[in-house]
Order: C-alpha cells, then structure tokens, then sequence
C-alpha cells in the first residue's frame, strides 16, 4: 500500500521543487521506493517541439527516479500563469478525475509518492471548482511546508498552518529554507514556529544543499 504526503509552501518559488528533490532522494537514497508526482506545471519551457516538465525533470535527476516524465506530471502548460488561467488560455482545464487517476497510477510505481503542489495552499486550480486544497483533500493527504527562511517568515508559515488546519488538512512540518545557520532571526523563527503552532520543523535547508539533515526512517513516518 502506497504512502503520500503533499508539499506545499507559503507562496510560489518558495523552493518545493528544490527541497523535493532533496526529500526524495534522502529516503530513495536509505532503499526505499520513493516517487514524484506533480499535478499541474505552468511554464513549461519548449524543447524540439516538446514541452518539458522542469520540477518532475529536476526530482527525476536528482533523486535517481528513472518514471518516464510522463508518468509524473498530469498537466504541463506553457503559460507562465496560475494553472486555472493557463488551463483556460490553453484550451486543456484541469479535471480532477484525470489527476486521481494519475496519481493512482503513480501510488502503483512508489512505495513513497511525494507530491508537489503548484504554488501555495491557495493556488486556483480551475476556476470556480478547485484550488489547490482541493486537490489535496481529493488525495486524502497531509502537507509538508516550504517557507523561505527570512523576514516575514512566521507570518507567511502561521497564514498557511492555520488555513490548512481550518481545512481539516494535516500540517506533518515546516521546512525552512535557505536557512542561515546561526542566524539570529532565523534561529527564532524556527524555535517560534514550532512554539506557537506546535508543527515541527523537520529540516532546514541552506543555499545549494545536496543533501537535507532528516533521518530517512523519521522522515518515511511522516508519509501516510
Ligand atoms: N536551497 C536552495 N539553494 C539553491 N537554489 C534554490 C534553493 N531553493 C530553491 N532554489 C532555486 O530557486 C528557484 C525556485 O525554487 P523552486 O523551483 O524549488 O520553487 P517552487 O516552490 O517549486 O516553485 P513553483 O511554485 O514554480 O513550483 C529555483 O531556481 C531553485 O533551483
Ligand atoms: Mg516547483
């Protein structure tokens, strides 16, 4: 039986596709069968005629998954915009169907499918049906959140805790990124976090990381 947990961030290029990469190579790295699946990319670059999903190509190379890209991305759109508008200006919405089914298929390949959202908790999805939540409730998973590390950090990672938590949606942890070891500020924000929401921070990853400090065991119990 396939385990899942769904990564989210407190906004778009927060690092999900980066820490990720990072996650799923730690636990396939330790043996397990640890997988990617991300339902909706915007901005999608073209390469000989043929869009190229860049995040499920970035977890692939990195984390050593050999899925075709096919296999791990339901829509790839080439507008650079929220999928709800890309999914219209190109002519392809969003079904949710086609992503259960999809993600079903992709729970068959791993072992432990981690899932990438598109922006952040609140991403419109499809217009007037699905945001990102939505999704997420469809698979029946908990969140990890990516916050970069910085000013305004508490108030970003709390929004999206508690937005979560009123939408009966499990928040397993927080992982900070480009974290400052050290770092006064950033040191507090951690210790606050974790204080005031009681989520754990289960990793804090620095600039150019290749490897994320979380034991593979501790890190496969956070899947469900
Ligand atoms: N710790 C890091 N060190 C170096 N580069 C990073 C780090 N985290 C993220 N980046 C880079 O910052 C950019 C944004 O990160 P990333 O693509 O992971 O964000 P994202 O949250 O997945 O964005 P999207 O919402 O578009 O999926 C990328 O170029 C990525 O390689
Ligand atoms: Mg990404």
């Amino acid at each position: 039986m396939s385990k899942g947990i769904f990564i989210t961030a407190t906004g778009t290029d927060a690092g999900k596709t980066f820490v990720t990469a990072l996650l799923v190579k730690k636990l396939r790295q330790a043996g397990y069968n640890a997988g990617y699946y991300k339902a909706a990319l915007s901005g999608a670059l073209r390469k000989a005629g043929q869009l190229i999903p860049g995040d499920a190509q970035y977890v692939k190379q990195t984390a050593g998954i050999d899925t075709p890209l096919e296999q791990m991305v339901s829509y790839i759109y080439e507008t650079a915009v929220s999928p709800h508008l890309a999914g219209e200006l190109e002519g392809n919405p969003v079904e949710l169907e086609t992503v259960l089914r999809d993600y079903k298929a992709a729970c068959g390949l791993h072992d432990y499918l981690t899932v990438e959202g598109s922006g952040g908790i609140l991403c419109p999805i499809r217009r007037d049906m699905y945001m990102l939540e939505d999704l997420i409730k469809a698979m029946g998973l908990d969140v990890l959140i990516v916050a970069p590390a910085g000013l305004g950090t508490i108030n970003d990672t709390i929004l999206t805790i508690e937005y979560a938590r009123q939408r009966c949606i499990g928040v397993k942890g927080v992982i900070l990124n480009w974290f400052h070891p050290g770092d006064m500020m950033e040191e507090d924000n951690r210790g606050f976090l974790e204080a005031y929401t009681g989520v754990p921070v289960i990793a804090c990853v620095q600039e150019g990381d290749t490897d994320v400090d979380v034991d593979p065991a501790v890190l496969a119990e956070l899947y469900q």
